[in-house]
């Protein structure tokens, strides 16, 4: 099967009311366990890959792999560039065939960001590629606590509902990625803190209000970091203290709230460095690499097993 286009994905998820993963890949071991395990669960797939995945991995090895995986699996797969930084960056990826790639100028003034936004969707459009944009700054909520700049000072860092209806109206992008208190990593709440899904509700509503229907959102810093897996890191030799992720419950209330997209990259890097501790602590004389990374490719595709079916309710939908 060919790739399938990131349009009929969210298409059919919105349809759906599920939210499609969106899983980094940079190794052959995260691109068979993800795959794996959403052609077992019937899930259908977005694969993505940044900037520093491309310079780690080679695009052309990446694409090869994909192409692999595609061509030995049935469920739909979509391939989207994670995070673009440039133009000339999201144009190589366009002309590569990804079915959709994101512009990320959210650092940029509000009209810098369109201009570049828009500059790519005319490209991207041109050649039937689908545009993320990004909206807001990641900062997470633990900046939020009475800090200068925070989310609820008045610069604010958290997307703006009639902003983000202006900003999708004036760019033409295909979907936007929302900054609600979520933030890429380990490290993204303290004690009790959750996502600002009110927030969420109220872009959602200023969307739709404005007539643009059932509009995709997308959910960076989705990673729930499993604490099961940062005991595992630090009993084997790992120090990741107060490590602590989005709690599953708030992706629930975002995938019903219409995040059409959760990107989850930090719960692999864990699944796979709890895996591959666990065997060097056990084994300490253990060098062949199939030895650590057969496990650590057991761990992720669990873990992505888990994401899919309890969490996204994306499994089953494949072949809708
Ligand atoms: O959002 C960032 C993703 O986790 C990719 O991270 O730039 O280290 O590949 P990376
Ligand atoms: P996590 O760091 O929470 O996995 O987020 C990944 C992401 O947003 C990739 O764009
Ligand atoms: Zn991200």
């Amino acid at each position: 099967m060919p790739l399938t286009h990131t349009r009929d994905l969210f298409a059919k998820a919105l349809k759906g009311k599920y939210a499609l993963g969106a899983f980094n890949v940079n190794n052959m071991e995260l691109i068979q366990a993800i795959v794996e395990a959403c052609e077992e669960e019937k899930a259908p797939l977005m694969l993505q890959i940044s900037k520093g995945a491309r310079q780690y991995a080679n695009p052309v090895y990446l694409k090869k792999l994909i192409e692999a995986a595609v061509s030995l699996s049935n469920i739909p797969i979509a391939v989207h560039l994670d995070h673009g930084d440039t133009f000339d960056l999201c144009k190589q990826c366009i002309d590569e065939g990804f079915t959709s790639v994101m512009i990320d100028a959210s650092h940029e003034p509000f009209d810098k960001n369109v201009e570049i936004t828009k500059r790519v969707v005319e490209y991207a459009h041109k050649h039937n590629c689908s545009v993320e944009s990004e909206l807001g700054h990641l900062v997470g909520a633990q900046f939020d606590e009475g800090e200068e700049g925070g989310a609820h000072s008045s610069s604010g860092h958290y997307t703006d509902p009639a902003e983000a209806v202006k900003f999708v109206k004036e760019t033409g992008c295909d979907s936007l990625a929302v900054a609600i208190g979520n933030s890429h990593g380990a490290y993204k709440f303290k004690g009790t803190q959750h996502l600002d899904l009110e927030r969420l509700k109220l872009i959602k509503k200023a969307l739709m209000d404005a007539g643009m229907g059932d509009y995709p959102l997308v959910l960076h810093g989705a990673s729930s970091v499993p604490q099961d897996l940062v005991a595992l890191v630090n009993k084997y030799g790992g120090t990741m203290p107060d490590a602590q992720g989005v709690p599953e419950a708030d992706i629930e209330v975002a995938r019903r709230t219409g995040c059409t997209k959760v990107n989850i990259d930090t719960d692999l890097r864990l699944a796979m460095t709890a895996a591959i501790r666990k065997v060097f602590a056990e084994n300490p004389k253990e060098f062949d690499p199939r030895k650590y990374l057969g496990p650590a490719r057991t761990a992720v595709k669990e873990l992505v097993r888990h994401k899919v079916r309890d969490v996204l309710c994306c499994a089953g939908h494949a072949f809708d």
